[in-house]
């Protein structure tokens, strides 16, 4: 497997007209199969980050090369998951997971059959005909994970997606999302205010401050990753490091 960087991002700056600098000088860069998390407070850049990964906002200085070429307009090689899940309540689950093939009017019996199984693997086989209403927070978030892999995106980027579940519902979505990204190798650009989340999915987290990357810690706790490993000494230090890079110490 070649291990040149997948998504490649060369100090990318961005500013909205007529406001301070968002993104100053950004270097940073996805191996392919790799999951990383962007952690850092409110208004510090993250949202504005990721959507120049997406190629949703151009850079104005600084290039971003996914498998070594420019950005293509956005389109089905980028997957994107936001906060809230954004599903339509007159469709069922299983119309929702194929909105985006539907909208392009490409919707083959085998995409029918692939978006089942994927719903299956999320746990939601007996939801198929449910409208968005009728489930769950959790439920509803794993139909927008299954909606944004459908097309097959060569990476998933995903904005803050569980911050509003329940801990417990959140520890078992971030199971189900390694789950289906690993068995597919699709990497992952996850954002989260959470330090223990980004732990628990990545392999490697990026903290950020004021626009700029300040610290970069390398997970190399085992996978697949079990609930347990929150317990362990290896994760609450990195956490504690994590934490303190976010206050802005030890930072050089
Ligand atoms: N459309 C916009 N116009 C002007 N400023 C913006 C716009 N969107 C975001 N910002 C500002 O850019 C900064 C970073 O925003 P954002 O990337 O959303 O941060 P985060 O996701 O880390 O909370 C904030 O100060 C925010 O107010
Ligand atoms: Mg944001």
């Amino acid at each position: 497997m070649s291990t040149a960087p997948f998504l490649d991002m060369r100090q990318v700056s961005y500013t909205f007209p007529g406001w301070p600098p968002v993104v100053q000088r950004v270097d940073w860069d996805i191996a392919p199969g790799e999951f990383h998390c962007l952690v850092g407070r409110s208004g510090c850049g993250k949202t504005t980050l990721l959507k120049l990964a997406a190629g949703l906002l151009r850079p104005d200085e600084g290039t971003v090369l996914l498998q070594g070429r420019p950005l293509p307009a956005p389109g089905p090689q980028i997957g994107f998951v936001f906060q809230q899940p954004t599903l339509l309540d007159w469709l069922s689950v299983r119309d929702n997971v194929l909105l985006p093939l539907s909208l392009q009017g490409k919707v083959r019996a085998d995409d029918v059959a692939r978006a089942e199984a994927l719903l299956a693997q999320l746990g939601l086989g007996a939801h198929l005909q449910h409208r968005p209403r009728q489930l769950s927070g959790g439920q509803q978030s794993r139909v927008a994970i299954a909606r944004a892999l459908l097309p097959g995106p060569s990476i998933l980027l995903m904005d803050e997606p569980f911050a509003a579940l329940d801990a417990i519902t959140r520890e078992e979505l971030q199971d189900a999302l390694l789950a289906v990204c690993r068995e597919r190798g699709t990497p992952v650009f996850f954002v989260t205010h959470d330090i223990a989340e980004a732990v628990y999915l990545a392999d490697r987290v990026a903290v950020m401050d004021a626009g700029r990357i300040r610290h970069d810690v390398r997970v190399a706790l085992p996978r697949p990753r079990v609930q347990d490993v929150r317990y362990s000494a290896a994760f609450n230090a990195l956490c504690a490091e994590l934490r303190h890079a976010m206050d802005g110490e030890g930072i050089v």
